[in-house]
This record gives structure tokens, C-alpha cells and sequence, in this order.
């Protein structure tokens, strides 16, 4: 599925609720049909659980098409409070993140993310792969191998073998919602590490990014694109971004 050059996700996190991820989305739509934006870039919306299933119906026939913030591996059965992969599917879902920063804050380890990926592959959809470092590893010049060591213990055993299966997401934590993005440089020379050592995954950048820094990223070597958090929640910005990446 060589269907994109590039990548922009919006990651809602908890910030809306099902009325404003709804308006959001309607809001994004008008913008979106005003605005002539490369056909090669594929906008990927991950909306909270809760607002999923209306924000599909916002999207359905354009050109966005819907993520998850986070999935469960199985289908059905008894497992309070988890989200079905398969459910997710029917309502539209594409792209799944997992290993998410903040997830892994809560206790999501790199074996779970392992378990997930597997599942989200089967299903034929895309995981979003989620590594990075927190400073405490950057100030110790350690970041390199702290993320290899998420890459392979989330990626063991999936082997990638072609373009667009497996998205990964770097982003530095210090870099998440803090206005302080990581210098474009730097995020190039990871990129390229880690296109060194995983060829066919496709590596974004996420941290901070926003309508001015966007291209500074989107045009590094290597790299596929973008995954927002805060200037993804002001459906002008996002198109914004969108445009000038
Ligand atoms: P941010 O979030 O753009 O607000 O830094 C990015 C993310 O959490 O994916």
C-alpha cells in the first residue's frame, strides 16, 4: 500500500470531548476542502475512543482517514475496559498508535507494544511505533541506545518487509508538549540511524511541532513525516501545519 509520500497525524490525546472532537473534525473538513494540499500526504486523525465513531462520520468520503490512540491485541472476549482492534477496524481505523510516551508512563511496556503490533499487522492495519528518550538518558548521551532498546523489544519478531506497514515515531519525551522541539539536525541523525538499521519502516517526528517549525522536520532525508499533539487541537493551525509541511 504505497498510497502517501508523507504522514501528518493528529493525536487528540484526552483533550476533547465528544462534542468538540466532533466540531474539531467539521472544522478540519471545511478547511481541508478550501485549502489545495498535496495529494500525496495522508492526514491520519487518532480522536479519544469515545469520539471515534462521530468523528469516522465527519471523515467518511475525504480524504482523512481515522487512527487510535492505543488498541487491544484481541478481537472480543472478557476483558474489561479494553478496546477491540477488530471494532476499531469497522468503524474506519487505519493507523494505531502504541508505546505512546504517555502510555508507557502508565505502565505500557515494550513487550505489550510488542504483543499489540503483531495484532494491529494481522489486522492489516498500521502500527504507529512510538520510542524516544527522556532527558535524564539525553543528558548522559545515551538516547541512541535507549531507543534502539525500545525498537527492538517492540519490534521482535515483525519483520518488515515492505514500505508503509510499520510506521515509527520517534519522539523525544522531553520534546512532547513542551514547546521545545528537538534542533531538526539532531532529529536527522536519528532518523537515519534508525533507517540504517529498520530499511522499510517509514520514521516520523513527534515533539512540539507546529505550523512554523513543521517543514524544518519534513524536510530531513529520510524522514515521512509528522505526529501532533497540541497543534493538532485548532483545526485552523492543523490544516496550517498540514500545508506547510
Ligand atoms: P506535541 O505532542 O505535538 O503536543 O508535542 C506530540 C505527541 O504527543 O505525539
Amino acid at each position: 500500500m504505497q498510497d502517501w509520500e508523507q504522514i501528518i497525524i493528529a493525536n487528540w490525546k484526552m483533550q476533547l470531548n465528544v462534542q468538540d472532537s466532533v466540531k474539531q473534525a467539521k472544522q478540519i473538513k471545511k478547511l481541508l476542502d478550501k485549502n489545495s494540499i498535496n495529494a500525496a500526504t495522508k492526514i491520519v486523525v487518532a480522536p479519544s475512543f469515545l469520539a471515534f465513531s462521530n468523528v469516522a462520520e465527519v471523515f467518511q468520503n475525504t480524504r482523512v482517514v481515522l487512527g487510535a490512540q492505543d488498541s487491544f491485541e484481541e478481537d472480543k472476549g472478557a476483558y474489561t475496559g479494553e478496546v477491540s482492534l477488530k471494532n476499531l477496524q469497522t468503524l474506519g481505523c487505519r493507523f494505531v498508535s502504541l508505546g505512546h510516551s504517555e502510555r508507557r508512563a502508565l505502565g505500557e511496556t515494550d513487550e505489550v507494544v510488542n504483543r499489540k503490533a503483531k495484532a494491529v499487522i494481522n489486522h492489516g492495519l498500521v502500527p504507529v511505533i512510538c520510542v524516544g528518550e527522556p532527558m535524564k538518558e539525553r543528558q548522559v548521551h545515551n538516547s541512541e541506545d535507549f531507543v534502539f532498546r525500545q525498537l527492538e523489544k517492540s519490534l521482535a519478531d515483525i519483520h518488515i518487509k515492505e514500505k508503509h506497514k510499520v510506521i515509527i515515531a520517534y519522539e523525544p519525551i522531553w520534546a512532547i508538549g513542551t514547546g521545545d522541539a528537538m534542533d531538526p539536525s539532531e532529529v536527522g541523525k536519528m532518523i537515519q540511524t534508525i533507517k540504517s538499521r529498520y530499511k522499510l519502516a517509514s520514521v516520523i517526528y513527534g515533539g512540539s511541532i507546529e505550523p512554523d517549525n513543521v517543514h524544518e522536520f519534513t524536510k530531513l532525508k529520510n524522514i515521512e513525516g509528522a505526529l501532533v499533539g497540541g497543534a493538532s487541537l485548532d483545526a485552523k493551525t492543523f490544516v496550517e501545519l498540514i500545508k506547510k509541511a
